[in-house]
């Protein structure tokens, strides 16, 4: 039994040390390409340009297209827990949205626009909606994504700090999981506000300081301290300090839910999708070899996501 486990751990190693290796070194990442990191970036690249709010850098490289987005999106869509009651996290998302029969909306940093594709056939026919998101290469993955469904959006370069469209015309504005990643989050919130009609809504999601707290803790160990780790600027905790200098009120819907990943290849892929994830080059095999040897000691590695959504708006007089 022993001997069966330590041939099997090491086989899992060794596949894991290609895998890693291929997906560092080399454009071609096939048959591994569903779980590759945007390929064209180097372990030099990463050093030099790994923050979080560095638009120049998200731009050419992570969000250059949807693929590190894609992977680790598949992590908590494959691998969360899916009890009575479960919602996944786009449905739950869309079921927040108040709006008109015939109102508009605007998201900015749509990604891939997966959240539409997701729940497509309960958007109300007289929606007006305009997906936009400063990448272009990321709103053509949009478009791929959506397929024949992309016929019913407008689609749109845009940045969140610079809005070209006209004061108070909106009556909902969406930006999930982004304004950590814009440096001038108060410009950002202030376009947002400007747009939104006086009773609109501005929906946005962003992850607590302890969201994936387990996972971070072990990529910790096999990591330099050299960039502060993995933290964002805009939190389930301070986003409301952010939101209340231009809404009169603001309020959070929280998600609680479990991730129980019993496979080391989507954990490797989930941290080679984002440059303050990964692991040091010569601490990766550490790491991979501790995921593996605690997947197969207790069955999983759970993760417990920390991740809402701020729900805000002016008071109507
Ligand atoms: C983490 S992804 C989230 C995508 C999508 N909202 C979702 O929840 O799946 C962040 C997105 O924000 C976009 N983004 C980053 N900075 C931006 C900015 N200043 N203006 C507009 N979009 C931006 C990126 O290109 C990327 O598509």
């Amino acid at each position: 039994m022993e001997l069966y486990y330590f041939q099997n751990f090491q086989s899992i190693l060794k596949l894991l040390k290609v895998t890693v290796g291929v997906l560092r070194n080399t454009k071609i990442c096939e048959p591994l390409a569903k779980v590759c990191y945007d390929c064209t970036m180097s372990s030099s690249d990463l050093s030099s340009n790994n923050s979080v709010n560095n638009q120049a850098h998200l731009l050419a490289k992570q969000y250059r297209s949807d693929k590190n987005l894609a992977n680790r999106a598949s992590l908590f869509a494959n691998y969360t827990k899916k009890g009575e009651h479960f919602e996944e996290w786009h449905p739950w998302l869309y079921s927040h949205l108040v709006m008109p029969d015939d109102g508009k909306l605007l998201e900015l940093g749509c990604g891939n626009a997966s959240l539409w594709k997701s729940i497509f056939h309960r958007i109300p026919s007289g929606w007006d909606i305009t997906l936009t998101d400063f990448s272009e290469g990321m709103l053509d993955s949009a478009k791929e994504n959506l397929g024949d469904m992309q016929e019913r959006f407008s689609f749109q370069v845009m940045d969140i700090q610079d809005i070209a469209i006209e004061d108070h015309t909106m009556d909902v504005v969406v930006a999930h999981h982004m304004l950590y990643h814009v440096p001038d989050i108060d410009k950002a919130i202030s376009e947002v506000h400007r747009v939104l009609k006086q009773a609109g809504y501005f929906y946005s999601a962003t992850n607590g300081d302890a969201h994936m707290q387990e996972l971070i803790e072990l990529i910790n160990k096999h990591r330099a301290a050299k960039d502060g780790g993995y933290k964002i600027p805009f939190t389930l905790e301070n986003g409301e300090s952010f939101l209340s200098k231009k809404f009169d009120f603001t309020g959070l819907a929280e998600r609680q839910t479990e991730v129980l990943v019993d496979a080391v290849e989507p954990l490797v892929a989930y941290v080679m999708s984002t440059e303050q994830l990964m692991p040091d080059d010569d601490k990766l095999e550490d790491f991979i070899a501790e995921v593996s040897e605690h997947i197969a000691e207790h069955g999983h590695f759970r993760i417990t996501p920390s991740s809402g959504l701020f729900i805000s708006r002016d008071n109507q007089l």
